[in-house]
């Protein structure tokens, strides 16, 4: 096995730390008045360099961090060997494990007994309600940055075995208005157009699914001058995809005439055997969302006569009568998976771990009065953190005037007319 690079990591965690200026002002205030002091904080994320910047604020905000990766491919050793050197941080990764090793390191990450756990997609959360399902067990409360977790914690408060407070931080509007969007649109095309190496202008790219990612990627696809196919389930995101100008159809239709598809459902067999057996030879697949499910990679192994590796990340399975489809990195997440991937730019991470800090330290003040369940981040702090990033744009924005406020709390005629 290879050294590890600890110095590339250092300079990686200097690199984002420098694009990170919400960080860098958190840092200062909660290195002040640290309020996760005697705590320790578990955190499950991608283990690259912007992740890390978040553990070396919370590290400076008091915290004993011990963290794991949420994925197998996204983990990079060098940040993790340069955040392993830091005082205060213990992390538990590597990167390429197989998916039981990834689970027996969640498990050991959560015998540190954390107090507060900073999640992805519930990875951590959930391991941690099977162990306890009927008490926190110390577990003071979580807060979570995907939409995939949201929906995984709805679940566990739904069949009540939620025993602590978890703030849904994919729900903010300074999460899903920027990450999902943004984040998921940009990092996503750019790994795909540099894993293949082909031009997306001119091309079919159907995008499934058109949620704060999706709707992301087919816009952004549709700028890069691909024609853009939507595909959907809820009727009124398939009415806003066609309003928005794109091609909207059921994935059978859309199968068929795709040259690039881009899931981003949040769900499973969105792509499976029946699409398979009509699509072109040479069409890529690719996935956004957060597990590797969405693309039915069994299905397509089934359907070929034989596979293999036709660049880094890509695997080219031969159908019986010739046709080629391409899987990029085992359908794993595109923008975080592929071989040249490095996840989200570090201005949205900024901004998403920014929230995910400020969220935990306000959970931390307020456990009290919090039942137990999925509660939604106060607006003040999601504002706060918004107000934080214009500052450091050197962006103003207005305030209402004292006559404005009334007049946005009146309802009588004559106070709305006076
Ligand atoms: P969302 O809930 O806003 O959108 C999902 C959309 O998919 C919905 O409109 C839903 O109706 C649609 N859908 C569900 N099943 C479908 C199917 N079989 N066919 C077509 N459409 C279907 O969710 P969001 O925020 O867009 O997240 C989607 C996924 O991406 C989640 O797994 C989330 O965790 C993940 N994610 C990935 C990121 C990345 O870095 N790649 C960043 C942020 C989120």
């Amino acid at each position: 096995m290879a050294a590890v690079d600890v110095d590339s990591g250092r300079r990686k965690l200097d690199w984002a730390r420098a694009h990170m200026p919400i960080h860098a002002r958190l840092r200062e205030r909660f290195g002040a008045s640290r309020p996760f002091a005697n705590t320790v904080v578990a955190v499950c994320s991608h283990v690259e360099a912007k992740t890390g910047v978040f553990i070396e604020t919370l590290a400076a905000a008091g915290a004993e961090v011990v963290f794991t990766g949420s994925e197998p491919m996204s983990s990079q050793d060098d940040v993790m060997a340069a955040l392993n050197e830091q005082d205060g941080i213990t992390g538990h990764m590597r990167h390429g494990v197989t998916d039981d090793e990834l689970a027996r390191l969640h498990e050991t990450v959560l015998d540190q007994n954390p107090n507060f756990i900073l999640d992805d997609a519930a990875e951590l959360t959930a391991r941690w309600v099977a162990r306890h399902p009927d008490a926190a067990a110390g577990l003071l409360g979580t807060c979570e940055q995907t939409t995939t977790g949201v929906q995984r914690l709805q679940a566990m408060a739904g069949q009540g075995v939620l025993h602590f407070p978890s703030y849904a931080v994919n729900d903010t509007p300074m999460k899903h208005y920027f990450d999902n969007v943004h984040g998921t649109g940009e990092s996503t095309l750019t790994n795909l157009c540099q894993a293949t190496n082909l031009l997306l202008a001119g091309q079919r790219v159907v995008i499934a699914g058109f949620g704060y990612c999706g709707r992301g990627l087919a816009e952004k696809a549709r700028g890069w001058n691909a024609r853009v196919i939507v595909t959907e389930i809820d009727p009124r995101r398939a009415l806003e995809a066609h309003m928005a100008g794109f091609d909207v159809m059921p994935m059978e239709e859309a199968a068929a005439q795709g040259d690039f598809f881009i899931t981003a459902t949040g769900n499973r067999d969105v792509l499976r055997d029946v699409h398979f057996r009509n699509m072109r030879d040479g069409a890529v697949l690719s996935n956004a969302g957060h597990f590797n499910v969405e693309i039915n990679a069994e299905d397509l192994g089934a359907l070929a006569k034989s596979r293999r590796e036709v660049r880094a990340g890509i695997e080219e399975f031969t159908l019986e009568d010739g046709r080629r489809i391409n899987l990029l990195c085992e359908g794993r997440l595109a923008n975080l998976a592929a071989p040249t991937a490095m996840g989200h730019p570090a201005e949205v991470m900024d901004q998403t771990f920014g929230t995910q800090l400020m969220a935990a330290v306000d959970l931390m003040s307020r456990r009290q009065d919090l039942s137990a369940g999925v509660h939604a981040v106060p607006d003040a702090v999601d504002r706060e953190v918004a107000e934080i990033k214009l500052e450091t744009l050197g962006i103003g924005f207005d305030e209402l005037t004292d006559i404005q406020q009334q007049f946005a709390q009146a309802w009588r005629i004559e106070d709305i007319k006076s």
